[in-house]
């Protein structure tokens, strides 16, 4: 019998968020995979809310792994921009924060980002990086020990839009919410000389989990005090109304589930490879661009930069699926 690989060490880079929860239940139930740490950054809240949620969903899905809170901004504060309250909540998990009844681990005593440099460095080429944030805890790291870049075995990024499908951006026309939230740090993650797989809204908008799906996880999923799949459930509502009017869904997109997606099963992904680069300045900022052209010599300012790969195609059937099932394992 074909032995089963060993699951892939995974430190999860998270605001959460109402799709972040959703994200670290599979991550957290999934075979194939092994939540090592959680470590929090601002974005669908202040890093003090999304680094209580992370100590919250720990507990709720029973994962005993250290939670490390990271940046509180951006890393240029002169660039701060609004938290998104208004589509996750003031909780950041659309009110229901306080239907989660589990005695809550402890902070660990690091910044995020000695965390991830410290796991990192204690297992080379090992450790996943799975961001669905902005991306400034991972700028911090490599800022404070450049090495980790060539013991990192993968990052998979849940930001950026492409254009692909005309996905171009849903903060403002050109620019995705976890990007825009911190373009130099997204900028410095795209070209330093790591592998990055970059799910952006080219291929979360193509999954939408219907209100019916969403209903259907209720009773399921065990957890700590309640139950998962009710949380979600209840959780999903401001969210969903959310898209309803602004995209006239009736659902929401499966975006920071459709990177752990990436991670249990690439082959539902289609890829691009080139190097990406994030625009810093002006009416564009936060936009996302990869130049997958033929090298023609000329000099660019993608010049010189790693080729990163871009998700430009998606069967949304089995990220439900995928998604759907780990409710059923337990
Ligand atoms: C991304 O932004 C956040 O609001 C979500 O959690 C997701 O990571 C989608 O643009
Ligand atoms: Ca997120």
């Amino acid at each position: 019998m074909m032995k089963k690989p060993a699951p892939m060490p995974v430190i999860f880079d998270t605001d959460p968020g109402i799709d972040d929860a959703m994200a670290l239940y599979l991550l957290a139930h999934h075979p194939a995979l092994e939540l090592r740490a959680i470590t929090t950054v601002f974005g669908n809240a202040g890093v003090d809310v999304t680094s209580r949620n992370g100590q919250l969903l720990a507990a709720l899905f029973d994962q005993q792994v250290p939670v490390a809170k990271g940046a509180a901004g951006p890393l240029h504060v002169d660039a701060e921009r609004e938290f998104s309250v208004h589509v996750h909540g003031d909780d950041g998990l659309g009110g229901m924060a306080a239907m989660i009844d589990a005695e809550v681990p402890a902070l660990d005593a690091r910044p995020a980002s000695q965390l991830i440099c410290d796991m990192v460095n204690a297992e080379p080429g090992a450790i996943t990086l799975i961001a669905v944030g902005p991306l400034t805890n991972l700028a911090l790291a490599l800022r404070h020990d450049p090495g980790i870049a060539a013991k990192v075995h993968r990052v998979i990024v849940m930001g950026g839009a492409f254009g692909t499908q005309a996905r171009c951006g849903n903060v403002t026309p050109v620019a995705e919410a976890n990007i825009i939230n911190d373009p130099e740090a997204a900028d410095l993650v795209f070209s330093a000389d790591w592998p990055v797989v970059i799910v952006g809204l080219d291929v979360t908008h193509e999954t939408v989990m219907t209100e019916s799906y969403l209903s259907n996880l209720q009773g399921r999923g065990a957890g700590v005090g309640v139950c998962v799949g009710d949380f979600l459930w209840q959780a999903t509502r401001h969210y969903q109304d959310f898209y309803q009017s602004v995209d006239g869904i009736n659902g929401v997109y499966a975006h920071d589930a459709s990177a752990i997606v990436y991670a249990i099963e690439p082959a539902a992904f289609t890829l691009r490879a080139g190097p990406v680069r994030v625009v810093t300045e002006g009416i564009a900022r936060g936009q996302t661009i990869q130049d997958f052209r033929k090298p023609s010599g000329a000099v660019t300012p993608w010049s010189g930069c790693p080729a990163q790969q871009v998700c430009i195609a998606v069967r949304p059937e089995r990220v439900l699926a995928i998604f759907d099932q780990a409710f059923d394992a337990s």
